[in-house]
């Protein structure tokens, strides 16, 4: 077990424990309302029991997009009603990114504010997602539009989760955890790539690259907890992956399109002149490596750029504002033109990029 990451907020500072449930989470007093995936509940019943039995109520909710989008919400909130939720209970979200948003979104929003603990089930979620504060709920067609910003009071990350997802959710995982690491510097990235395949079969080195991801994304939030400033790096990779998961209708799962995006960005900041293409030539093999089985994805353009134009990062009408590769080796916001020349850059990595 390794030393607690203690992280400042607006809200106070909260922690993250390296810890195993149930033994972490004795009860603090407060009544606690469970909202649980519920695949994670069939699969880990034995270790939750106690949680569970314990708990003020329990939501089990099926991780799906569809199910944090807005229109999924009524009957959360009737649920914690019922069951008296007061602004002194807690809710507890165990499960990933997407019971991540749901608890995160009802803790901000019900009786204008309850606190919420995090048990993280996925490896995006315990790697990147667990801290930063952020919620964000889909709306109609628009993915992840409405959102607030209140971190959790304790996050306990307890690796043995991991043993039952599924390879294509640790990949998705690894997509998060190498875009972290190409933030930091060409230095961090490499030494991480240079460990690529123990992350699938040392959990030494997994356990090691978690905390890492978490220490340098402490550094960004702790500066910019509500994302004016330094901390947009983040999105290295997502602007062209949030457009690659509309465009694919979400056939491919988010830290993996994650991964293709940053292939991507590499590729428009050489295509763009930004820098000479060290960036493609030293990521591209390990992040063809993490989305490996996806390279034949079709990738429709229309769907695409009309997804990329509406990105909410966008500042004006022709423009696009993505993070790119930089001649330094790190990464940053740039504001590109639309036009044509952009657009060939894009039919060219999606048609043929992949298989390069
Ligand atoms: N709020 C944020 O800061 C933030 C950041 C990144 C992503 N997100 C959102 O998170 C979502 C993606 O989250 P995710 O990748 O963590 O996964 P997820 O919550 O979408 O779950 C992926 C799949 O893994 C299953 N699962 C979860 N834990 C498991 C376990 N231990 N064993 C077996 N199966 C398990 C789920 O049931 C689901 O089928 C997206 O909606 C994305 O927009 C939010």
């Amino acid at each position: 077990m390794s030393e607690s990451l203690v992280i400042a907020s607006h809200c106070g500072p909260y922690r993250v424990d390296f810890d195993r449930v149930p033994e972490a989470l004795a009860a603090d007093g407060k009544p606690c309302h469970v909202i649980v995936d519920s695949r994670v509940a069939d699969l880990h019943g034995q270790r939750l029991a106690s949680i569970l039995d314990s708990a003020a109520s329990v939501l089990r909710v099926e991780a799906t997009e569809d199910n944090k989008s807005l229109d999924a919400f009524p009957p959360y909130v009737e649920q914690l009603v019922a069951h008296g939720l007061r602004r002194d209970h807690v809710l507890l979200a165990i499960g990933g990114g997407i019971i991540q948003d749901i608890t995160c979104f009802l803790a901000s929003t019900m009786l204008r504010g309850v606190d919420w603990h995090f048990i993280p089930t996925t490896l995006l979620a315990q790697a990147d997602s667990c801290i930063g504060s952020k919620s964000s709920v889909n709306c109609g067609a628009a993915k992840n539009i409405l959102g607030t910003f209140k971190p959790p009071r304790r996050i306990v990350l307890d690796t043995r989760f991991l043993e039952t997802l599924d390879r294509r959710e640790i990949h998705s995982g690894v997509g998060e955890i190498l875009k972290v690491h190409a933030i930091a510097g060409a230095h961090a990235f490499d030494t991480l790539a240079a460990e690529f395949d123990a992350l699938f079969t040392d959990d030494a080195v997994l356990n090691r690259a978690i905390r890492r991801a978490l220490e340098i994304k402490k550094g960004y939030i702790e500066t910019d907890e509500f994302d004016t400033g330094p901390r947009l790096v983040f999105n290295f990779g997502h602007s062209f992956g949030h457009a690659i998961e509309a465009a694919t209708h979400f056939a491919i799962p988010h830290g993996i399109a994650v991964t293709i995006g940053m292939d991507m960005a590499a590729a428009i900041a050489a295509g763009l002149g930004l820098e000479d293409g060290s960036a493609q030539h030293r990521m591209h093999a390990v992040l063809a490596a993490n989305y490996q089985g996806f390279e034949d994805v079709p990738i429709p353009l229309d769907p695409f750029m009309a997804a990329l134009s509406k990105d909410k990062k966008n500042t004006g009408a022709g423009q696009v504002t993505v993070i790119l590769p930089q001649p330094d080796g790190g990464v940053a916001r740039v504001v590109v033109a639309a036009d044509q020349r952009f657009r060939d850059l894009c039919v060219d990595y999606l048609n043929h990029g992949r298989r390069a």
